[in-house]
């Protein structure tokens, strides 16, 4: 197996940056529309022969280092009983949001093998093909609670922040449901197979850093520390948008940092400790045109050089109007300036 990634994620020494992007399986890639275009998403994710396919597509296309399991972060929160739906071109819907204690009440703590077996037959499936890591994955409480409140995504998240500020006890029961959840969920994913295991706080940058301290991160630090407890996988926690809550994320206890682009990887690097890093280029900067492109890796790359491993990775996730072929040009110059 080409383990590149998981030296860098441990922060021993490898012979080139290893490479792999955020929702690489997706609608950029003609073969997963053609997929896409006979089943729903929702289905598609409950399909382990399916998700195995799609996972599978970009690692043979492209050649990154790492595979990132099929699925959605929300599928955990249809499986604590709020009904999910994904609307075309709206995203996805919680039909009844969690706004009331009762509301909390209803929701179960799930045993993730029972409720999604299709997960960790996807990872068992993908475990057999790959040539490279398996990276499983959650949402972090925080994140996965905005769309269970809100009902959806959002762009001022008043719900979820009145519900901290107004009813702490409340915001602190779901929190904890969903943290417990989320926690026998990686679990469950390690033991299947998973050889990584990232989570994602795409909407963590919403907060000033003295309540992504209250409100955020200490859910993560116990998800965090149940898990060390029971395997030794890599962890990589992402906070979106959090170039300003860097310190704060480095407490969270995972290996890994990832970094969205809004800060220089150089001094990213400098703040973070002992981690290693992900990241860290704007998505949309696959659209310049490629020598402009390769040029910018390449000072990506120089400006990681001090870090303790550094992953490529886009900043957040790649969007569907990206060129394939741009996709291509990224992943070979990652390769060829650090030295495969
Ligand atoms: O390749 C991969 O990265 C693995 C699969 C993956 C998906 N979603 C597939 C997906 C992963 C890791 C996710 C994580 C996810 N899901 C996050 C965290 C990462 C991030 O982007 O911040 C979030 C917030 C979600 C929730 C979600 N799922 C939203 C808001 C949407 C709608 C917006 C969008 O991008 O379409 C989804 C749908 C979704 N998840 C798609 C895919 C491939 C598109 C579904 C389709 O085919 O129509």
């Amino acid at each position: 197996m080409n383990d590149t990634f998981l030296k860098a994620c441990r922060g021993e020494k490898t012979d080139y940056t290893p490479v792999w992007f955020m929702r690489q399986a997706g609608r950029y890639l003609p073969e997963y529309q053609a997929i896409r275009g006979k089943i729903s998403f929702l289905e598609l994710c409950k399909r382990p022969e399916l998700c195995t396919e799609v996972t599978l597509q970009p690692i043979d296309i492209f050649g990154f280092d790492a595979a990132i399991l099929f699925s959605d972060i929300l599928i955990a929160m249809e499986a604590m009983g709020s009904p999910l739906e994904f609307h075309e071109g709206r995203g996805p819907v919680f039909p009844e949001p969690i706004r009331s204690q009762a509301a909390v009440d209803k929701l179960i703590v799930p045993d993730p093998n029972e409720t999604m077996p299709f997960v960790m037959e996807t990872i068992k499936l993908l475990r057999k093909e790959l040539k490279v890591p398996l990276i499983g994955f959650s949402g972090a409480p925080f994140t996965l609670a905005t769309y269970l409140i809100e009902g959806g995504s959002s762009k001022v998240f008043l719900n979820t922040k009145r519900m901290a500020f107004q009813e702490p006890e409340m915001y602190h029961a779901l929190l904890s449901k969903i943290t417990e959840c989320t926690s026998l969920y990686l679990q469950a994913q390690a033991r299947a197979g998973a050889q990584a295991l990232q989570i994602f706080d795409s909407w963590a940058g919403i907060w000033a850093p003295c309540d992504f301290e209250r409100f955020a991160l200490p859910y993560v630090q116990s998800i965090i520390s149940d898990l060390r407890k029971m395997t030794d996988v890599p962890i990589i926690y992402f906070a979106n948008n959090g170039s300003t809550l860097i310190e704060h994320s480095c407490t969270a206890g995972a290996d890994v940092l990832g970094l969205d682009w809004r800060s220089n990887i150089g001094d990213a690097i400098k703040r973070v400790g002992n981690h290693a890093v992900q990241g860290n280029i704007d998505p949309i900067a696959l659209f310049l045109p490629k020598a402009e492109l390769e040029q910018r890796i390449k000072t990506l790359l120089e400006d990681a050089k001090d870090a303790k491993g550094h992953i490529f990775n886009l900043g957040h996730g790649i969007v569907p109007q990206t060129p394939p072929d741009q996709a291509r040009i990224a992943v070979d110059a990652v390769h060829r300036f650090s030295g495969r």
